[in-house]
């Protein structure tokens, strides 16, 4: 079924695992993402920035993710990504997007408080979830870069009244991660996650997934990570794979010879994370 953020994260929460919302950059890639959730029994977030649901089509998005939803019988919810731009927000969810992350996180506390609150009341009246991100994530996203210094965590007091003030669905947090890092990995700062999920009450969500090590994954879901982003990783695949198709494949042969493999090296890791993400081997209740 297509479903809200609210709604996965709630299975998730029950489940004790976490939800992969995986960013697709075409429409290529996006079938295959959603087959996978399918095989792996796990509902899928699919994520796209403002620029990426341009170019492919707000309304064409919304289309193919329903419509998978439905036929195949998986759980999905369709999120705009670090949307700063309330016109956006509000194309995408006229479209039809059942979630929305407004990103305030480059403002001071109030404004970001005010802003990500106006964008709630918007979306929940139609009955649309809403992240919010405090504090920064480092890397680059989309043009929007935050260096090493310019990093700030987020802090657990902020958190509770950012959380009550705003009514936001899911909060990104700021523990260490950085958005693109997919030549080396972060070290996550745990202590701190488990200092926000013991006093704030919302499903938390990690930005920056590609840079995080598998084998923090069970400490992160352990402790209220239940949006784990994952971007980075499945581009650099599907580019390395569509390149080296492209560079041995007559000009004239089916551009299938190129793109399934690339749309199947996607599948195949969306996979691979969905099964951890299931954290099946961890006791089903979180530690709080
Ligand atoms: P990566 O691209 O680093 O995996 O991060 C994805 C993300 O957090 C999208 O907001």
């Amino acid at each position: 079924m297509y479903k809200t953020l609210k709604e996965v994260t709630e299975t998730a929460t029950k489940l004790n695992m976490t939800i992969g919302a995986f960013n697709t950059h075409n429409l290529e890639m996006l079938p295959g993402m959603i087959r996978a959730a399918k095989e792996m029994g796990s509902p899928i977030i699919i994520q796209t920035s403002i620029d990426t649901a341009k170019y492919i089509g707000y309304d064409v998005l919304v289309s193919v993710c329903k419509h998978m939803a439905n036929t195949h019988m998986v759980d999905v919810a369709l999120h705009l990504d670090h949307a700063r731009d309330f016109d956006e927000i509000k194309n995408a969810i006229e479209a039809g997007y059942t979630s929305v992350m407004y990103d305030g996180s480059h403002l001071p506390f109030k404004e970001n408080i005010a802003k990500t609150k106006a964008v709630v009341d918007y979306a929940h009246t139609r009955g649309v979830s809403v992240e919010g991100e405090l504090g920064t994530i480092g890397g680059t996203e989309e043009g929007i870069s935050v260096s090493e210094d310019d990093k700030i965590y987020t802090r657990p007091e902020d958190a509770v009244e950012f959380v009550k003030l705003t009514g936001v669905d899911a909060l990104a947090v700021a523990i260490g991660t950085n958005h693109g890092q997919f030549k080396s990995k972060t070290n996550v700062n745990i202590p701190l996650l488990k200092e926000i999920h013991h006093v704030v009450d919302v499903p938390l969500v990690i930005h920056g997934g590609t840079g995080v090590k598998e084998e923090d994954y069970p400490e992160l879901i352990n402790n209220g990570i239940r949006k784990f982003n994952v971007g980075t990783e499945l581009l650099v695949n599907w580019t390395q794979e569509a390149k080296d198709h492209f560079a041995q494949t007559p000009v004239n042969r089916s551009l299938r010879h190129n793109i399934i493999p690339a749309n199947e090296k996607v599948k195949e890791i969306v996979k691979h994370k969905i099964g951890l993400f299931m954290n099946t081997n961890s006791p089903m209740k979180a530690n709080k």
